[in-house]
C-alpha cells in the first residue's frame, strides 16, 4: 500500500513540473490540448502499477507456504476459528501433553485380520482408445478392487506405489485412527514412487465406503485412484442374494458404471433381494433411478435408514463422495435397470445396469421422464430414537459459510471457493475437545453450485435443513450436499482425536480453496503441507 501511494505521489510531482514548463512556453489553450493525452497516459500507468502490485500481492499471498504444520501441540490459546499460519509444532518439541499423531493408531493385531495390497499403477482401461493416456489405478483397474471386510476385523492395507507421483489412500467415511487417514502433509508424507505404506484400522461400522488418494486428490482421484470398501455386518440377520458395488466416474466426459460405458448385466431370480451400493467418485452430482421394480433407499453414506418406503422411478441425486445403497426385490416378470440422467435431466440407456434373467435380455424397458420430485432424505422413512437430536445440548457450534469469489488460489488466477471468506490453507481451524457434542452449521450463501461437504474421521447426524427438522428417519452422513442458499445443521460427538480435514468433495472446489481443518488439542505431527515436502492434500 505504501509503495503504491509513493508511486502515485511521484507521478503527480512529475506532471506538476511539466505543467509549469508548458505554462512558460504557450497559451492556456495549447497547454490543454498538449497536456490531456499525457495526463491520461500517466493516469493509466498509475493504474497499471497499482493493479500490478495488487495482482502480485494477491497472487503471492495465495501461494501455499513452503511448510505448514497442522499440529496443535503448541499455540493452543487462540486457535478457535482463527487463521493460523503455522503452529510449527513438531513431535518432540511440544508440551508435556503432546500427543504424537502416530500414537493414534489401531491395535497391531486382532483375532480376525483382512489384509490387502493395493498397487498404484498406470493402466489402459478397456474403454480407452489407443492413443489415450493411461488411467492411474489401484491394481490395474478403476475402480480398484472392492475390499470386502467383516465388521470388527482389523483391516491392513499395503499401498505400493508404482506411479511416478506421490500417492496416499484415504478411507472415506471410515472412522479410522488419525494415523491411517491418508492425508498427505497431515497424517503422512505422500508415498513416493517405488515406496510403500501400510494402513491399519478396525472396521467398526458396517456399510458402504470408498477409498481414494488424498495427495493432489483432484487430479489423482479424477485419473482413477479410487475403489470401494464394504464392511459387512458381523452377524447379518438377512443377506441380499445379490450385493454389488458400483462406482460412478466420468472419463473424457462420458459416464461409466464401474468399467463399463455400455450395458452391464447380471442375474437375479424373481423374489430375490438385490442391493446396489453406489458411490459417486465425480465432482458433481449424478441423478439416477431404478426402473422395473419399486426400490428402497436402504442406506446413506453406509448408514441404514429407518423404515425406508418403496419408491417408484423416483430420481435420486448422488453428490460427490456420497454413497447410496438401493435395495429392491426382483419382480416376477421382466428385468430391472439402473439408469443415469444427463445434464438436462433426461434418462439415458447408457451406461446402464441390467438385472434380470437370461431370457429378459435384451429388453425394452420403458424409460420414465425425470420429472418426478427428486428423492429427499429429510422426509424419507420413519422417525426413531437417536443418540443426537436437535434438542441435545451442544458444547460448541461452528458456522461455516461456503462462499465463492474471483482471485487467486495457490498463485492461479480464477475461481476461489472459500470457507468463512478464506481459501485453504488460510481457512480457520475448528477446535474440538474429546467428548464434546459439536454442531456444525453449513451456510451456502453463494450461487456457485452445491458443495458436498465432507468431514474426515467422524459421522454426523443431520439436525435441520433450512431451519426445518427432519420428519423421517434419522440420517447419518459423512458428506452433505449443501445447495445454493441452503443451510444444514449437523452434529457429532468428538470421539476420534486427531487432525482432520473438512472439505468440499467437489475436488475442483477443494483444489481451489475449499478445505479447512477440524482439530483436537495437543496433537503433534511430523508432517507438513507445502513445497518443501511436496505434500498437497487437495
Ligand atoms: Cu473423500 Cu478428504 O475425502
Ligand atoms: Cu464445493
Amino acid at each position: 500500500m505504501n509503495r503504491q501511494r509513493k508511486k502515485v505521489k511521484n507521478v503527480r510531482n512529475v506532471s506538476q513540473s511539466e505543467n509549469e514548463m508548458t505554462l512558460k512556453g504557450g497559451s492556456k489553450k495549447q497547454r490543454r490540448v498538449k497536456k490531456a493525452p499525457k495526463r491520461v497516459l500517466l493516469g493509466l500507468l498509475c493504474l497499471l502499477v497499482a493493479a500490478g502490485v495488487t495482482f502480485g500481492l494477491g497472487m503471492w499471498t495465495s501461494r501455499y507456504p513452503d511448510a505448514l504444520n497442522m499440529g496443535t501441540a503448541c499455540n493452543m490459546g487462540n486457535m478457535q476459528q482463527m487463521n493460523i499460519s503455522s503452529t510449527s509444532c513438531q513431535t518432540g518439541n511440544g508440551t508435556s501433553a503432546n500427543i504424537p499423531m502416530a500414537s493414534l493408531q489401531a491395535p497391531q493385531t486382532a483375532v480376525s485380520i483382512d489384509e490387502f495390497t493395493l498397487t498404484a499403477q498406470s493402466a489402459h482401461l478397456p474403454f480407452m482408445s489407443k492413443g489415450q493416456t493411461d488411467a492411474w489405478t489401484f491394481n490395474g483397474t478403476s475402480p480398484g478392487p472392492t475390499l470386502r471386510v467383516r465388521q470388527g476385523d482389523l483391516v491392513i492395507v499395503h499401498l505400493v506405489n508404482h506411479l511416478s507421483v506421490g500417492v496416499t489412500i484415504h478411507w472415506h467415511g471410515v472412522a479410522v485412527p488419525n494415523s491411517a487417514d491418508g492425508v498427505a502433509g497431515v497424517t503422512q508424507d505422500a508415498t513416493k514412487p517405488g515406496q510403500s505404506y501400510t494402513y491399519r484400522f478396525l472396521a467398526k461400522d458396517p456399510g458402504t465406503y470408498w477409498y481414494h488418494s488424498h495427495q493432489e486428490s483432484f487430479e489423482e482421484t479424477g485419473k482413477g485412484l479410487y475403489g470401494m470398501l464394504v464392511v459387512e455386518l458381523a452377524k447379518p440377520l438377512t443377506h441380499d442374494a445379490v450385493d454389488t458395488a458400483l462406482a460412478l466416474h466420468t472419463w473424457n466426459s462420458t459416464l461409466a458404471f464401474n468399467m463399463s460405458m455400455g450395458t452391464q448385466s447380471f442375474h437375479a431370480r424373481p423374489g430375490q433381494w438385490v442391493r446396489l451400493r453406489i458411490v459417486n467418485t465425480d465432482n458433481t452430482a449424478h441423478l439416477l433411478t431404478l426402473v422395473g421394480a419399486p426400490f428402497l433407499v436402504a442406506a446413506l453414506d453406509g448408514h441404514d435408514l429407518n423404515g425406508p418406503t418403496p419408491l417408484t422411478a423416483v430420481p435420486v441425486s448422488i453428490d460427490a463422495g456420497q454413497r447410496y445403497d438401493l435395495r429392491f426385490q426382483m419382480p416376477k416378470l421382466g428385468p430391472v435397470a439402473l439408469l443415469p440422467a444427463n445434464d438436462n435431466g433426461q434418462y439415458q440407456t447408457a451406461p446402464r445396469l441390467l438385472i434380470g434373467q437370461e431370457r429378459d435380455f435384451p429388453s425394452s424397458l420403458v424409460i420414465p421422464k425425470a420429472s418426478q420430485r427428486v428423492f429427499d432424505f429429510t422426509t424419507y422413512g420413519h422417525p426413531a430414537p437417536d443418540a443426537i437430536t436437535p434438542n441435545s445440548h451442544f458444547d460448541v457450534t461452528y458456522t461455516i459459510s461456503l462462499g465463492y469469489t474471483f482471485g487467486f488460489s495457490n498463485m492461479r488466477p480464477g475461481p476461489v471457493f472459500t470457507l468463512d471468506g478464506n481459501a485453504f490453507p488460510h481457512t480457520p481451524m475448528l477446535m474440538v475437545k474429546p467428548g464434546q457434542l459439536v454442531r456444525l452449521r453449513f451456510v451456502n450463501d453463494a450461487d456457485a453450485g452445491d458443495h458436498p461437504m465432507h468431514l474426515h474421521g467422524h459421522t454426523f447426524t443431520v439436525l435441520t435443513k433450512n431451519g426445518h427438522l427432519l420428519t423421517g428417519s434419522p440420517v447419518h452422513l459423512d458428506t452433505i450436499s449443501v445447495g445454493p442458499h441452503e443451510t444444514y445443521e449437523v452434529a457429532f460427538y468428538a470421539n476420534n482425536p486427531g487432525l482432520w480435514m473438512i472439505h468440499c468433495h467437489n475436488l475442483y472446489h477443494a483444489n481451489h480453496g475449499m478445505d479447512m481443518m477440524l482439530v483436537y488439542p495437543n496433537i503433534s505431527t511430523p508432517y507438513s503441507i507445502g513445497y518443501t515436502s511436496g505434500n498437497f492434500p487437495d
